[in-house]
């Protein structure tokens, strides 16, 4: 039997390991110069292709097989022991995909940019900017991409050399390569968006007109770890947006981020590029939506570093490919459903189209923005980049049933962001920006989060944050987790800050059968960007599997500032959300634990801390734990550490969701007042299904006598025949399991009848007892994992 398991073992791993393909690439640290890694290169017989960034080349060897399944031992070897190589790796091919959709070119008619143009706040408020004279002169963009087609007449003025090149064919001509199905015309598109030349008898024009634009052919061929920090690091002092509209496939079953070496060139990007200022790194969101995919399980869009963009459609609607995730801080308009208008632009072959589409086409809007803000401003940083956005997107026009308020008034939502990005108000804001104060981070590793996580239950875990050296005042916050799980896509994961705001890290992804779980996945939110970080974490993890699971880790990333930018403490009105919360609202029963008024100081901000904790733990409290409660008196609520009689809209009492798995842990003790599923406006539990009110733009559907869901009205056709389609498939399924059943137990009994009548049943038998044993172990494995 143990024989038997090793085998099995053995394949596993076969399989799992021929999915890993070795190209002919490698990244080689070698110390010296490039004369030194000329030198090796020579020495070895490989094609040295130039630095990546400090000390790492790009090299690679003809004489090695393009696609192979295991490394080059000799090769590997020959690097290894040469002691001018710090370290050499042979590059495996990564899986990328581009972010459009594989929608037919339909309406060629639709040559009114209407995203640009049709004025209300009902598109991305560029002319105002452009009337102002900027459009985006002496601003530098690259498409990381499939090519640019550098001599598109519409390109033709903008293209800049200096900011282009070819990763896939290894030289300085970004051109694409040319098929009979065009399917290397992404990047001439994203391109055309960002900077096609105005006023020309030519297709369209772009955001930024007045900017330069270069592609990096990288799609094209083998993407591996060194082509993508090759792209992610080019001549990183004079290209300031580098613009991406491709990820990990976004089917809604895979977790995958940037290599160790694309890490690298984010963090060498934003510390150094730019003369220090840092590279601006725009990213599409993902286009999973149909298969319910999450932007937080990309490592690309959830980096800090990157600024994560999503699309809103013509009518304001969250388009049907939009991933919703935390990480996301804005959007911009793209493709929606039949009927929407899509994007005009530059196409390959010298033409036009007006159908381009999906978060790809978003992305290059922004990156076009951008350049517009650093035209009025060359100063700003690539966190000063990010501070603009999330104070200048607009919510007005985009419907979604999350927009929620955070606890310094802004409001946000997972589909869009921030809103949609407003160029004419980043510009405004740009001029006049006082560099952000340096950014500190602290790391808080939760104690004693080793916690099972039975299936069809929560577990809540807290986490007080009382010191974060450097940090008072958030940006981007980073929960670190390890989860172990018998099926990835059953896991939600709810993330609630000090302030009440509560994210989604994680919602569940139906098509993720994975058993690997969540190793240190960094997932992120920028929902508390300007809130305080001190206070209770809570953490919800909710496994609505049939199987156990269990969290083996978090660690809660801070990053942020010690004092608030300058733009918030300037003056009390204009942009500043935090001049909205009145002292008057402090004193009530707020929503929030606390609230803070950053114009008057540090200082003061504390004793007001200090006198709201005081007046709130008065009453109703069992247990108090200095200003704090622990337990509150019968028919009170624990909420955000203080007693309540009634918990508030969007929370319930945590007593109505009492159940088995919750009295193994002890839960039902705690009075707590819980939040909703951010889908339900009321709510007897934490779960999507647990809805008994709905938000005004949806309805409530009883799906049993337990489940009642809020659907938008809009999708609720669609989510109707999904529901159909569910029970059919369920129903087949236990048809095609009953009749395996049936079969093999008729099996089994003929060839008993078979044994007992035949003379050879002596080694026949044998066979059998085997066989019976190795059911045994079977059973044994089973109860023991239960
Ligand atoms: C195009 O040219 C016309 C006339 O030369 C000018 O009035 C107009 O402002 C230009 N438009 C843009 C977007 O540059
Ligand atoms: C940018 O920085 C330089 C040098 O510190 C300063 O002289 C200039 O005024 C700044 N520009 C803006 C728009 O803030
Ligand atoms: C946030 O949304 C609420 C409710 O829709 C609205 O009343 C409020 O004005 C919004 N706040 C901001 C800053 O847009
Ligand atoms: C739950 O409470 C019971 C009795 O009060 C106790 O024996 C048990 O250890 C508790 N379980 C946990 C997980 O705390």
């Amino acid at each position: 039997m143990k024989n038997f398991l090793i085998f099995c073992l053995v394949v596993i791993s076969c399989i799992l390991e021929s999915s890993a393909h070795y190209t002919q690439q490698w990244a080689v640290e070698i110390e010296g110069g490039q004369q030194v890694a000329d030198d090796v290169a020579r020495d070895h017989g490989f094609i040295n292709h130039g630095l990546i960034f400090s000390d790492h080349y790009h090299f690679s060897h003809s004489g090695v097989a393009k696609r192979s399944l295991t490394p080059n031992a000799e090769k590997v070897t020959r690097l290894a022991v040469d002691t001018r190589v710090k370290s050499a790796k042979q590059q495996v091919a990564k899986r990328r995909v581009k972010r459009d959709l594989k929608v037919q070119d339909s309406d060629p008619k639709w040559q009114f940019m209407w995203y640009l143009n049709r004025g209300g706040g009902l598109d991305l408020n560029v002319i105002p900017a452009w009337m102002e004279g900027i459009t985006g002169k002496g601003a530098v963009v690259t498409i990381l991409d499939d090519g640019l087609e550098k001599d598109h007449p519409d390109l033709l003025q903008n293209y800049d050399p200096m900011a282009s090149y070819d990763v896939n064919g290894q030289d300085s001509d970004p051109s694409p390569r040319y098929d009979m199905i065009d399917s290397n015309r992404h990047g001439t598109r994203c391109a055309g968006e960002v900077a096609a030349t105005s006023n020309n008898s030519v297709c369209a024009l772009g955001v930024a007109y007045g900017a330069q634009v270069g592609g990096v052919r990288m799609l094209d061929g083998d993407v591996t770890d060194a082509v993508e920090a090759r792209s992610l690091s080019l001549n990183p002092h004079h290209v300031d947006v580098y613009s991406a509209s491709w990820g990990p496939d976004d089917d809604g079953k895979t977790v995958d981020g940037p290599g160790e070496l694309a890490v690298r060139a984010f963090i060498e990007g934003v510390t150094k590029g730019r003369n220090g200022k840092g590279s601006i790194f725009v990213w599409a969101s993902g286009n999973g939506g149909r298969d319910h995919d999450n932007c937080n399980c990309d490592g690309y869009t959830n980096s800090i570093y990157s600024l994560s963009i999503s699309s809103a459609t013509e009518h304001g609607h969250v388009p049907w490919y939009s991933e919703a995730c935390s990480s996301t801080l804005a959007s911009t308009y793209s493709s929606g459903a039949v009927g929407e208008r899509q994007i005009v632009t530059t196409d390959l072959r010298h033409s036009c189209t007006s159908s381009h589409t999906g978060t790809s086409a978003s992305a290059p809007l922004a990156a076009g923005i951008c350049a517009l803000a650093l035209e009025a401003n060359p100063n700003l940083t690539w966190r000063d980049m990010q501070h603009i956005v999330v104070r200048t997107a607009r919510p007005q026009n985009l419907i979604a049933l999350d927009w929620q308020t955070n606890g310094v008034g802004r409001n946000v939502s997972h589909s869009f962001g921030y809103g949609l990005m407003d160029a004419h108000a980043m510009v405004q804001l740009a001029r006049n920006w006082v560099t952000v104060p340096p950014q500190h981070k602290c790391e808080i590793t939760a104690p004693n989060a080793i916690r099972p996580i039975p299936a069809k239950s929560v577990v809540v875990l807290q986490l007080q944050v009382k010191e974060c050296p450097g940090v008072n005042v958030l940006e981007h916050v980073q929960a670190k987790l390890t989860i172990f799980s018998q099926r990835r896509g059953d896991l939600s994961i709810q993330l609630t800050s000090p302030m009440g705001t509560r994210v989604t890290l994680l919602a569940h992804r139906a098509l993720d059968n994975s058993r690997q779980g969540f190793n240190v996945w960094p997932f992120m939110s920028v929902h508390s960007w300007g809130e305080s970080p001190f206070g209770t974490w809570q953490l919800e993890i909710h496994n609505d599997g049939r199987l156990l699971d269990e969290v083996k880790f978090w660690q809660l990333t801070l990053h942020g500032t010690s004092t608030p930018p300058a733009h918030d403490t300037q003056n009390g009105n204009g942009e500043n959300p935090l001049s909205e919360v009145s002292s008057d609202d402090i004193s009530h029963n707020s929503i929030y634990d606390y609230s803070s008024n950053w114009d008057s100081g540090a200082e003061n901000r504390k004793e007001t801390l200090e006198v709201e904790e005081t007046e709130k733990s008065t009453s109703g409290c069992a247990k108090p734990d200095g200003n704090l409660c622990i337990e509150c008196l019968q028919n009170h609520y624990l909420y955000q550490r203080i007693c309540i009689q009634m918990c508030p809209e969007k929370y319930f009492n945590s007593i109505l969701e009492y159940d088995e798995s919750r009295k193994i842990q002890n839960l039902s003790k705690d009075e707590t007042c819980l939040p909703c599923h951010y889908s339900c406006k009321n709510c007897i539990g934490s779960l999507d299904s647990n809805c008994v009110e709905c938000y005004g733009d949806a309805k409530i559907v009883r799906t049993s006598s337990t489940d009642s869901y809020c659907y938008p009205v809009h999708i609720l056709s669609e989510v109707l025949s999904e529901k159909w389609y569910y029970r059919m498939f369920t129903l087949t399924y236990i048809i095609v399991i009953s009749m395996t059943i049936l079969t093999v137990i008729y099996l089994c009994c003929k060839r008993r009848q078979i044994l007992q009548n035949d003379d050879m049943s002596y080694i026949t038998l044998g066979v059998e007892d085997d066989l019976k044993s190795s059911q045994k172990d079977i059973k044994s494995i089973y109860t023991d994992n239960e």
